[in-house]
């Protein structure tokens, strides 16, 4: 269920017609509705009523502060992968003591900016990492708390650049590694062992991948229980599906239900990383059809959306319903490929798309670009960034203005002010120090 319907032959984003929208901050525009963002926050977070529970929005599939500040006002909490994204979740009132960090590959900086700004815990990927949280935490005179990411080694079956808790994959620690770390760390002063996470995979269409994984990771918080290490939470990561095209992922609720159940005997705190479910119907991105052209036997219709604005087509062969936003009945069809003006082949955001017979100047409008649309959007080409806007109602507010030209080269001089760089300023570890370094 979203907000984005037609209402007397126009798409609506809630009460406002996508054209005026387009024609107040132009094209390539977001439109998020905050009455579909809402509604979804609050249906998974029902789905877990009865159990001790915290929804952190996975902030990298859409970290526009206004979004945030949206879910922060429910009471969300937040999952976060950098400095960077728990800058923005303070700045837009979000609470640090209600911040997962997730991620690989967290800097010393960052991991200190999060000591000191007091997250709830620090999602741990590796035995390296433990170690520099460790002496981080010490420098600080603090206490990190930390949770293990396991990785099940399950299948989530779903895109392999997403698939996420594979035994080859570079996320996380093995059950085994992670018994061998808890105990490391149980005996750390500067660590307080707070919970596990998990996180398998994203566009995940089936329940079953989510409870094998829960069960196979409780099997281990047993036998730390029998060691007398106890696991305060348990976070289930994100990676619920949504429906892009032809797929049925399961409803929040039953999603909710399944996680329920699974954990019925835990005793402790659940935790929910959800990005795309609660962001991706939320938004559309709406673009203005600049030409149409016929190559060979293939129709294209070229926008001013590009790979730029929404790149899961082309990193991922994404599938986006893309429609007008004012449809006309009853005319003539035509196939085409729907393509940006990026100079790549991958340039497109539908292939082989029934449309009306459309005309430059006309609307377009690509769905479920909630999540990971604007988020991954580069300025390749030299192409300013889109500008997004909140719609609440009869109501819309501009959450981030477009791109100037004069926005895209800040930091950048023409002027050659070069520095010379001595060889002797480069000093080179032995390999002895190194290997201190990651014991
Ligand atoms: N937690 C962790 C640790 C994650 O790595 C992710 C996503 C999430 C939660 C949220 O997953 P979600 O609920 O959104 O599935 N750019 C790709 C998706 C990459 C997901 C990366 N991790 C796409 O456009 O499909």
């Amino acid at each position: 269920m979203n907000h984005f319907q037609l209402q007397d032959g126009v798409l609506h984003a809630e009460e406002i017609p996508l054209p005026r929208l387009a024609e107040e901050y132009g094209t390539p525009l977001f439109v998020y509705s905050t009455a579909t963002l809402k509604r979804h926050w609050k249906v998974l977070d029902r789905s877990l009523a009865g159990l001790k529970h915290l929804v952190c929005y996975a902030i990298k599939a859409n970290s526009n502060l206004a979004i945030l500040r949206t879910f922060a006002e429910l009471g969300s909490g937040f999952d976060i992968v950098s400095g960077g994204e728990l800058y923005r979740v303070l700045q837009a009132g979000g609470k640090a003591s209600k911040v997962v960090y997730s991620g690989v590959g967290k800097r010393d900086d960052e991991l200190a900016f999060a000591l000191e700004a007091g997250v709830k815990v620090l999602d741990v990927e590796s035995a390296a990492e433990l170690a520099r949280v460790s002496i981080v935490a010490r420098r600080l005179g603090k206490r990190a708390p930390i949770a293990l990411r396991v990785n099940p080694a399950v299948d989530p079956k779903t895109h392999p650049y997403i698939a996420t808790g594979l035994k080859e994959s570079k996320f996380g620690v093995s059950v085994e590694d992670a018994l061998r770390l808890y105990a490391l760390a149980a005996k750390d002063e500067a660590l307080e062992v707070k919970g596990v996470a998990l996180h398998i995979g994203s566009q995940i269409t089936e329940v079953a991948p989510f409870t094998e994984a829960i069960a196979r990771t409780l099997g281990l918080v047993k036998e730390l229980a029998k060691q007398g290490i106890r696991i305060g939470h348990f976070d289930v990561g994100g990676g619920l599906g949504i429906q892009y095209h032809d797929e049925e992922p399961p409803h929040p609720d039953a999603y909710g239900a399944a996680v329920k159940k699974a954990l019925a005997r835990f005793d402790g705190e659940v935790l929910l990383e959800p990005g795309r479910v609660l962001v991706g119907n939320a938004g559309v991105l709406v673009t203005r059809v600049l030409y149409t052209k016929r190559n060979g036997r293939r129709n294209f219709v070229v926008v001013d959306a590009a790979m730029t604005d929404l790149v899961r087509p082309a990193f991922y062969g994404a599938h986006h319903e893309i429609e007008p936003v004012v449809p006309v009945e009853d005319g003539e069809e035509v196939v085409a490929d729907v393509v940006g003006p990026v100079c790549e082949s991958s340039d497109f955001l539908g292939k082989k798309r029934r449309l009306p017979a459309l005309e430059p100047g006309d609307l377009l409008c690509v769905r479920s670009a909630g999540a990971y649309g604007f988020a991954m959007s580069s300025n390749y080409n030299t192409r300013a960034r889109a500008a997004e806007v909140l719609v609440d109602g009869d109501e819309a507010f501009l959450a981030r203005r477009r791109e100037t030209l004069a926005d895209l080269v800040r930091g950048e001089s023409a002027t050659p002010r070069a520095r010379r760089f001595t060889k002797a300023a480069v000093r080179v570890k032995s390999r002895a120090s190194r290997g201190r370094r990651n014991a």
